[in-house]
């Protein structure tokens, strides 16, 4: 069995941001790897730096990992990004929007492909990612539960789009698992009102996998953990690439590439 292993992320080498401001701690234990956002008396807002942080992690990902959990410590999942990027003084080392608004459409559009690097990654097919959510995900908290495969969450969960009521778009990769999620008009109605949606609606609509009691969400996602870990690696893999392919394939396409992943795996098995 690998050799449990466990460090702490703090800081950006990459751009010199000062140790605590990414606020992204990441543990890998065999075949899972744990992400908490750990910035709780700031409701773990978000910054460039965590972003930069989760697709340093994504890059380093040890082949093993078969599961990936985000969660939030504290009240909040994450309440969006941090709102001093919205004021002149922005954050620390980062900028702000109207630094940004600066750097030209090309630089800025550059800027979003770094951050959406760090919520892209958790749709591979190599491993499943579960979002553990309590309290707000609000904005990017949002998004970063929807860039996840599954999402079990607490009574209290509360999501909300909120960048449209600030004159902004989603961007940071939710709008399509948002739409593959609950389709197009509940989608528009979730974000064009920024409204929150609570467990009840979560549940029904397809937003979240599973609502427990806030004190059994822990729990919750160490059975699913070991639910997931139950399976085939390989044929898990496999399984995961077809499914996140049929939605763009012809049910023709669709049985054809079943049948090629299939031979992939009797060949393994029995070749
Ligand atoms: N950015 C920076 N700091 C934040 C953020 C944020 N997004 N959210 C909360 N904080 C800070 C507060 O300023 C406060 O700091 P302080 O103790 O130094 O005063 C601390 O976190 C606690 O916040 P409260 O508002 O007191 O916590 P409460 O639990 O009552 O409310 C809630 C939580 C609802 C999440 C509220 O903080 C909130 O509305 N935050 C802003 C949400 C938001 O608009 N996010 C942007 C979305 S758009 C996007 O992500 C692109």
């Amino acid at each position: 069995m690998a050799e449990a292993q466990a460090r702490q992320r703090g800081g950006n080498a990459d751009d010199g941001s000062a140790a605590a401001e990414d606020g992204v701690r990441y543990e890998v234990d065999g075949e899972i790897a744990t992400i908490t956002l750990a910035r709780p008396d700031k409701r773990n807002a978000q910054t460039f730096a965590t972003w930069s942080a989760l697709a340093r992690i994504g890059e380093s990902l040890p082949e093993q990992v078969r599961v990936v959990v985000v969660k939030g410590e504290g009240p909040s999942f994450s309440a969006g990004i941090d709102l001093r990027m919205f004021k002149p003084e922005g954050v620390p080392g980062q900028g702000s929007f109207s630094t940004a608004a600066k750097i030209g459409d090309a630089g800025f559009e550059q800027r979003i492909r770094q951050a959406q690097a760090g919520f892209l990654w958790l749709r591979r097919p190599e491993i499943v990612s579960i979002a553990a959510v309590q309290g707000h995900a609000i904005g990017a908290g949002f998004q970063l539960a929807l860039s996840c495969d599954l999402r079990i969450v607490a009574e209290d969960v509360a999501f909300c789009m909120k960048e449209p009521a600030l004159g902004l778009v989603p961007d940071l990769t939710g709008t399509k698992p948002l739409v593959d999620l609950v389709g197009l008009a509940k989608a528009i109605d979730i974000c064009l009102t920024a409204r929150t949606v609570h467990a009840d609606e979560a549940m029904r609509i397809g937003l979240a996998e599973q609502v427990v009691a806030r004190g059994d969400l822990e729990q919750a996602v160490q059975d699913k953990i070991a639910q997931l870990l139950s399976t085939d690696r390989d044929a898990a893999v496999a399984t995961k690439r077809l499914l996140q392919g049929a939605s763009h394939r012809t049910l023709e396409e669709q049985s054809v590439a079943e049948g090629i992943e299939q031979a992939a795996r009797i060949k393994a098995l029995f070749g």
